[in-house]
């Protein structure tokens, strides 16, 4: 049934495991890259999108279990699972501080909300081809998507401008533990993708479709930010902004984005030819949360084996 050539490099596979951690939100400014909105936002919008995205990425994989025949590949979606649950949890709990900083995103993530429950929802479709069908678009999409946040994952991880300019340490921290273990997990969802279909002409449908949404939603996320944040008297933005940012390097560079896009299209793409897992590994090893969450971790260990 599978038509990619997929290669995967052996040496980039880990174990996955969720971990548990926590971020204190007090001492991050509205603007947490000093003196430029236009980067703060438009990194913000991940909290917009992430916690309704990753829960559904959650629930249309806890449906995907079952038709799972490798077990290898089925404890690499559970660990999935786990980190993307932990994830869309992070995000949200940003949240209640916009909104302490007169930003209410509500609005917004209510559209955010409807699109991922709603349109990208269960519809009413009897059990057999259709239902299946609607499955396999849905995994497919989330192996788009995957592809992206894997390369967000990496430049953040490398994004030394955002250390240079001041960024607050505690948001540097969230992006680069979830960008980590984006980076960790970058094979799951393709693997997933290849192992239940596939093929190559619904790969390019649902990149196509997956491209487009996250394009139209991060620019109404832009936007709704630079409009309802009180600290703004003229809010605007364009594409140069983000040129401009990604010139500078506190956001993506336009080029590096666009030659993603065939590297995703070629047969022979697999997710592990892209970033680096020892990179991940190592943020992992330093991260303040990720540490907090081990020693956490541990300690209960050490407490249950008291008992
Ligand atoms: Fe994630
Ligand atoms: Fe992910």
């Amino acid at each position: 049934m599978s038509n990619t050539q997929a290669r995967p490099v052996e040496s980039e596979r880990v174990a996955l495991k969720a971990r548990n951690v926590s971020f204190s939100w007090e001492d991050t400014p509205l603007h947490w890259v000093p003196g430029d909105p236009f980067t703060t936002h438009t990194i913000n919008v991940l909290h917009l999108l992430l916690p309704a995205g990753e829960r559904w990425f959650v629930h249309v994989y806890k449906q995907a279990l079952s038709l799972i025949t490798d077990d290898r590949l089925r404890a690499d979606v559970v660990g999935f699972i786990g980190q993307e649950a932990m994830h869309s949890q992070a995000h949200d709990e940003v949240l209640p501080h916009l909104r302490e900083q007169g930003l209410d995103p509500t609005p917004y993530t209510a559209q955010v909300d409807w699109f991922f429950e709603k349109l990208l929802g269960d519809r009413t479709l009897p059990p057999g081809r259709a239902r299946r069908w609607w499955l396999l678009e849905r995994v497919a999409l989330i192996a788009a998507i995957e592809h992206y946040t894997a390369f967000l994952g990496d430049w953040v991880l490398n994004a030394a401008e955002l250390d240079r300019r001041g960024a607050d340490p505690t948001m540097l921290d969230l992006l680069r533990w979830h960008g980590a273990e984006e980076v960790e997990h970058r094979s799951v969802a393709f693997d997933l993708f290849a192992h239940l279909d596939g093929g190559y002409r619904r790969r390019v449908r649902t990149w196509a479709t997956a491209f487009s949404a996250l394009v139209f939603l991060w620019q109404r996320g832009v936007r709704f930010f630079l409009e309802h944040d009180p600290t703004l008297t003229a809010p605007n933005a364009s594409l140069k902004d983000f040129h401009v940012r990604g010139r500078q390097g506190t956001l993506p560079a336009t080029g590096d984005m666009l030659k993603s896009i065939p590297r995703y299209l070629s047969r022979g793409y697999h997710p592990s030819h892209e970033c680096s897992t020892a990179q991940a590994v190592a943020y992992l090893a330093s991260s303040p949360a990720a540490r907090a969450a081990e020693q956490a971790e541990q300690s209960m260990k050490s407490v249950e084996g008291t008992l």
